[in-house]
Parts: C-alpha cells; sequence; structure tokens
C-alpha cells in the first residue's frame, strides 16, 4: 500500500511509525511532515489544508489511502475533495467533523442520539450568558463554539472571568460542570460499524497538579489501570454507536476516528467533546500498544470494509508520552532554539522520541518550531516501568527554557500500588 498521511505534529509521527511497522505498507508520503516524520516518509511541502493542494498532490502520487492528522483540513474540506476525486480517505467529510468543529452541532446530535454529556445552552447575547451562569452555578464552564485548537474552554469560580471569556468568543456552549476523571476513547469508523481502540488518560493544563492554562496535551498514558471493568463497552454501546447511526441517518455518514472526550462522573459516563481526529498526545501512547497493523485498519475505514467483529490485539504492557514544549507554550511559544540529545534520549531501553514542533534552520540545526516540541515515549511491563523509562528519557533531552510536566501518570502508578 501507498500512504498520504496530512498533518506535521507528534500524533501524525506516531501515525507513521505504526504504517511504517505495518508490513503491507510499501511507500509512505507526509505532507507536510516533520523532520522526524520525513525519516520515514518522502515529505511534500503542502498546504495540508488546502484541498486543491491536496487532491493535486494525490492525483500524482496515486496512494491507495489519505490520513487525515489535524481537524483543520477535515473542516476546510479536505476529505470531500479528495472522495470526490476518487482517493480512499481515512477522516470524515467536513459536514461531519463539524461534531468537532461546533460544539453546538455536537450538543444537538448527542440530544437526538441520545448520548449523556452535560446539559447545555448556546448564547450569544450577554442576557443568554448570564442566565445559563446562573442556572448552572459555579464552577462555570464557558467554551468556544467553534474550533480553538484546544484553548477555548474556561473552567473557572470566577464569574467575572466566565462573562470575559463569553464576551471574547461570540457564539458560546455554557454547561454543567462535570466531576470525575477524564479518559479518551478513540474509535475506529467506516461510515456503519466502529471498534474501540484502547482508551487513554491526557494531561490538559499546562503544569504539574493541573495547575495553569489549558493546552492542546502535555501527556498521556494507557492502559487506565483504574477505569471500571467494562468502561469501552459501555461507552461503545451508550455514546459512539448511537453518533455513528446518527450522523448515518442525518446522509454524513462518520468515517475516520472518533474521539470521544469522557467524563466518569459519579452519575455515570458522560461526554465532555467529541473531535473528528486522533488525540494529540494520546495517539502516541495507544497505537505504541497496537499490535493489529493499522495500515489495514485505517484502509477498511475508508473503503467501508470495517468488520463488526473485528478484534484488535494490543501488547502487554503500558506506554507513557510526556511532552517537552517550548518556553512560553501556550501563550506565546518560543521558536527557532536549537534542540539536541534527541539520541541520548532513545538510546534508553523502552524509549523514543517523537517529533511534535520541529524543524531544521537553514545552517541543518534541528530546532523548536513550535509549542509543543517533542514527546517522549517511555514504555515497559507496566506504567510504572513505562513512567520511569519516559522520564530518564526526558531527562536527555536538551532544549533551552523548555518545560514538561512531571506527573504524567504518577497518581495512576500510585492509585494502582494502593
Ligand atoms: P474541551 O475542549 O471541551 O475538551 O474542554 C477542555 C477541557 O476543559 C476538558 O478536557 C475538561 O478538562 C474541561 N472541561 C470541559 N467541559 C467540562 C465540563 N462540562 N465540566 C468540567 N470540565 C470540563
Ligand atoms: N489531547 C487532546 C486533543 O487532542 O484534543
Amino acid at each position: 500500500m501507498r500512504i498520504l498521511v496530512l498533518g506535521s505534529g507528534g500524533r501524525e509521527h506516531a501515525i507513521v511509525r505504526a504504517l511504517h511497522l505495518d508490513p503491507a505498507v510499501a511507500d509512505l508520503h507526509a505532507a507536510p511532515g516533520n523532520p522526524g516524520i520525513r525519516e520515514l516518509a518522502e515529505g511534500h511541502a503542502i498546504d495540508p489544508a488546502d484541498p486543491a493542494a491536496v487532491t493535486a498532490l494525490a492525483a500524482r502520487l496515486r496512494p491507495d489511502l489519505v490520513v487525515v492528522g489535524p481537524e483543520a483540513p477535515l473542516v476546510a474540506g479536505v476529505a470531500d475533495a479528495l472522495r470526490a476525486s476518487g482517493v480512499p480517505v481515512f477522516g470524515p467529510d467536513r459536514e461531519a467533523a463539524r461534531i468537532e468543529g461546533s460544539k453546538a452541532f455536537a450538543k444537538e446530535v448527542m440530544a437526538a442520539a441520545g448520548v449523556p454529556t452535560a446539559k447545555a445552552r448556546v448564547c450569544t447575547a450577554p442576557e443568554e450568558v448570564e442566565a445559563a451562569l446562573t442556572e448552572f452555578g459555579p464552577p462555570y464552564v464557558v467554551k468556544n463554539d467553534g474550533l480553538a485548537a484546544g484553548k477555548g474552554v474556561v473552567v473557572t469560580e470566577d464569574r467575572g472571568l466566565a462573562v470575559r471569556h463569553a464576551r471574547s468568543c461570540g457564539r458560546v456552549v455554557i454547561e454543567e460542570y462535570l466531576d470525575g476523571p477524564e479518559a479518551s476513547l478513540f474509535a475506529l469508523c467506516d461510515g456503519t460499524t466502529a471498534v474501540p481502540l484502547m482508551p487513554a488518560q491526557d494531561f490538559k493544563r499546562a503544569y504539574d497538579g493541573d495547575e495553569g492554562p489549558n493546552t492542546g496535551g502535555m501527556g498521556a498514558y494507557t492502559p487506565l489501570p483504574w477505569a471500571p471493568e467494562g468502561l469501552v463497552d459501555e461507552v461503545m454501546s451508550t455514546v459512539v454507536r448511537p453518533t455513528v447511526t446518527e450522523l448515518r441517518r442525518r446522509g454524513t455518514p462518520y468515517v475516520g476516528v472518533l474521539y470521544a472526550g469522557l467524563a466518569l462522573t459519579s452519575a455515570g459516563v458522560r461526554v465532555v467533546e467529541f473531535n473528528a481526529r486522533f488525540g494529540d498526545p494520546e495517539t502516541q501512547v495507544v497505537l505504541d500498544r497496537l499490535a493489529t497493523p493499522l495500515g489495514g485498519l485505517l484502509h477498511a475505514c475508508a473503503t467501508g470494509g470495517l468488520a463488526p467483529e473485528q478484534r484488535l490485539e494490543w501488547r502487554p504492557g503500558a506506554a507513557v508520552t510526556v511532552v517537552v514544549a517550548a518556553e512560553g507554550y501556550p501563550a506565546s511559544p518560543v521558536k527557532g532554539d536549537p534542540v539536541t540529545g534527541l539520541e541520548e534520549a532513545a538510546a534508553v531501553e523502552g524509549a523514543y522520541v517523537l517529533h511534535a514542533g520541529t524543524a531544521v534552520n537553514e545552517d541543518g540545526v534541528l530546532v523548536s518550531g513550535g509549542g509543543r516540541v517533542v514527546n517522549v515515549v517511555g514504555t515497559g511491563p507496566d506504567l510504572a516501568a513505562a513512567r520511569r523509562t519516559a522520564y530518564a528519557a526526558v531527562e536527555k533531552i536538551r532544549l533551552r527554557g523548555s518545560h514538561h510536566r512531571g506527573d504524567i501518570a504518577r497518581a495512576a502508578v500510585e492509585r494502582a500500588r494502593g
């Protein structure tokens, strides 16, 4: 198989790495990719969110499959354009991607499908905002209706801050606060059938102890030793399958990965959000554990051939990823600083490094090129070992002013010890 992967982050590096390990994948291309991805795939310097540029590249490469990594190309209609030109694509059409692109649309689909989620009000006028904040009470949850790269949500006890965030967004969704731990579950979908991957946990806040601003995600781990038995089956039957059925009923079948961000509240599982693509950095740990070859699975989704009885195979053990972020991330990441120590990190037994926001400067030096610069992945027979490995490797990475969280998977390891 020849596969073209769109995107350039740590998630895409993890996808390309998994495809590279699939014996059925002979030829890998990436647009645009990053320096790590380009060690495994031929890079093409185009804008992955430009439907005309992507279809032109696909016409030239004639791939068996295009895998769309980030949300921006989906929302821009890149999957629609590829499908219209006859190219199998893993990723939903623009209309189905609104499940991520519009929080209000996601709420509407969930209501129609009977999917459990936080009660919510869509507000535009200041008096609607005030009424919703009063109705739900603190802590206040205010979400920008549109795409905001994981940064459009404010959760606060401070009503003034909640009002100011709402005013800065225009249209917002205000909703009831969900307590309880969060988990992410990804399901592969071919428009009709959905097959779950393994759940993972993400760390969204910038600093240890869940302090600081929301980010795209600072680390992740899988499996979740604390997750209730039957969680995946429950989420598939109460969340994923009803949503896939509802989107199909609307004439916008969902092809790609449906990402369910969940809160495990005392009242049961609730959807916090849907995304129309793999989570970043959860994908880095989930794909590390997946033993079933990825290329065939994604191709089956793109061509409507996912078997309902498809059972995925998983490597035993655990994986932990820690994001090394640039100085100033998430507010204003500093770019252009040399990144070194990647080989030393990869030499730690059980560890490897995925590139996220890296670039090569005019002197041929690897430098930071984004907020989340590299993802260090540690693996091991259990979560404690995977965590030790990840942090031993993180120690080797050198980037001036960088920061990372020191508590990825710590609570889960302590809880498992009892
Ligand atoms: P979202 O972009 O919708 O995933 O929100 C980002 C983060 O804000 C989530 O991962 C949660 O930590 C938090 N959050 C979102 N909605 C709620 C809610 N209803 N109750 C509590 N926390 C929330
Ligand atoms: N890890 C959260 C996200 O991908 O949105």
